[in-house]
């Protein structure tokens, strides 16, 4: 199949080059010139594991193919994808004008329609799919339809649908290769046989719902995930009051399948460019349409009191902040990935620096990203040069280079054996064996 992938981000990017893999002829545009200019050299503007090698493999094949042209992607392919961003307004609503800009476009690049009898068949010449893959809030997909209408020249023939996906950064390509379920929105036979063909090589559940049921699967498992997180994480509240282990807390409970070991993970709270942005939206897509979604609201409220309490933590742990060098371990939002959006590691050095703390910090790939938003901190090479003469280590993202330090190392470099892990990432036993003093999440202070 010819497929248009309009928006060359995160998810336009990776379902780009996996339909290419599986063999379709793919056409990513993005209006960016710089972007696709380095496209088309190979230059990869995010990292992703195993990205690069799949965009390289299927550019070499002629299957995928970098442009900034929507009117030639529109013209050459029958499926089109709007994967473009949905950031957030100051109202917490999504901005979808960069969704009414391309849908505007797609519209007036429609071809005219050549079916006679007006109705829709397959492989009927002019008809063009438009799917939603980006995360937008419920009834977009009218909206879509509405915008599109009011723009195409002539008549044309179309469907708009929704496809929400489901993937995680660093885990991208996986995520998408092997979905748990695939999700199509539509309103029409000859969308739903698309779609259905277009995914026809994944093993995984095809969920056919209509277009709004769909958009709302999206919000609806993002806001989820994000109350499990801040669940787990007022547990941890609970657990440092009294002494309990939120790990373990966290493991009793999950092993109950009906909750489920994952998103149980305590921690400096939830980040990145989905979960705090599509919280927001639902929750101003909910009040717009009557409902005082109170508990996504209190989802949020936990999650920025983690990063106050983690603050506080390191506070009482050092007396007095100003003054003091804090090691500072991970940047980005979570591990695997150079994406520091809403990064709660990046909120905490703001807060630590506010403070008079001098930040040293070192993570795998988000440095250079983080030079853009910070100011003031000491980029170092690697983990130990963050540790050198600092009054303590801060962990803040759990890649898994940081398993495997040399703490001995660690405890001579420090000015004070003292170590506060937002991420709980070592045995807490473990740290004290080696003499540090060691502060974590939801576990006893040793
Ligand atoms: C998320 C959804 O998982 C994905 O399905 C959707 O398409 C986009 O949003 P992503 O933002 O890439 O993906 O990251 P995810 O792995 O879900 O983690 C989000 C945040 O939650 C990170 O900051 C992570 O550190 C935090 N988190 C996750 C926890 O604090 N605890 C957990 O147990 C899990």
């Amino acid at each position: 199949m010819n497929i248009a992938i309009i928006g060359s981000g995160y998810v336009g990017l990776t379902t780009g080059a996996c339909f290419s893999e599986l063999g379709n002829k793919v056409f990513c545009v993005d209006n960016d010139l710089k972007k696709i200019k380095g496209l088309k050299n190979g230059l990869i503007p995010i990292y992703e594991p195993g990205l690069e090698e799949l965009i390289t493999r299927n550019v070499r094949k002629k299957r995928l193919i970098f442009t900034s042209s929507i009117k030639d992607a529109v013209r050459s392919c029958k499926v089109i994808f709007i994967t473009v961003g949905t950031p957030v307004l100051d109202n917490g609503e999504a901005n979808l004008s960069y969704i009414e800009n391309v849908a505007a476009s797609i519209a007036v690049n429609l071809p005219a329609s050549t079916c006679p009898t007006g109705k829709h068949q397959a492989g009927m010449n002019g008809y063009r799919l438009i799917v939603e893959k980006s995360t937008v809030p419920v009834e977009t997909g009218e909206w879509v339809k509405h915008i599109i209408l009011a723009n195409v020249k002539g008549k044309v023939r179309f469907d708009v649908a929704s496809n929400p996906e489901f993937l995680r950064e660093g885990q991208a390509i996986n995520d998408f290769m092997n979905p748990n379920r695939i999700v199509i929105g539509v309103e029409s036979k000859i969308a739903r046989d698309l779609l259905s063909e277009l995914y026809k090589p994944f093993n995984a559940p095809l969920v056919i719902t209509n277009i709004k049921s769909a958009e709302l699967i999206k919000h609806a498992s993002n806001a989820f995930l994000a109350t499990k997180i801040s669940f787990i994480n007022a547990i941890s509240r609970i657990c440092d009051k009294v002494g309990a282990d939120v790990e373990e807390v966290a493991k009793g409970m999950g092993l109950d399948k009906r909750i489920g070991l994952s998103f149980l993970k305590a921690g400096i709270g939830y980040g990145g460019s989905c979960f705090p942005k599509d919280l927001d939206a639902f929750v101003a897509i909910s009040d717009k349409l009557g409902y005082d979604f109170k508990l996504l609201k209190s989802v949020k409220k936990v999650n920025i009191e983690q990063l106050d309490f983690v603050f506080q933590k390191i506070k009482d742990s050092l007396s007095l902040i100003k003054g003091k060098t804090i090691g500072v371990l991970g940047l980005a939002f979570k591990p695997n990935t150079d994406d520091i959006r809403n990064s709660a590691a990046i909120g905490l050095i703001k807060m630590l620096q506010k403070e008079g703390a001098k930040i040293k910090a070192y993570d795998p790939q988000a440095i250079e990203k983080s030079k853009q938003v910070l100011a003031g901190v000491t980029f170092c090479p690697d983990a130990y040069a963050a540790c050198l003469a600092s009054d303590c280590l801060l962990i803040a993202t759990e890649w898994d280079e940081f398993k495997e330090l040399d703490f001995s190392r660690i405890k001579e470099l420090l000015k004070r054996p003292l170590i506060i892990d937002g991420r709980n990432l070592y045995e807490a036993k473990a740290m004290s064996k080696l003499g540090f003093s060691y502060i974590s999440i939801g576990r006893k202070n040793i």
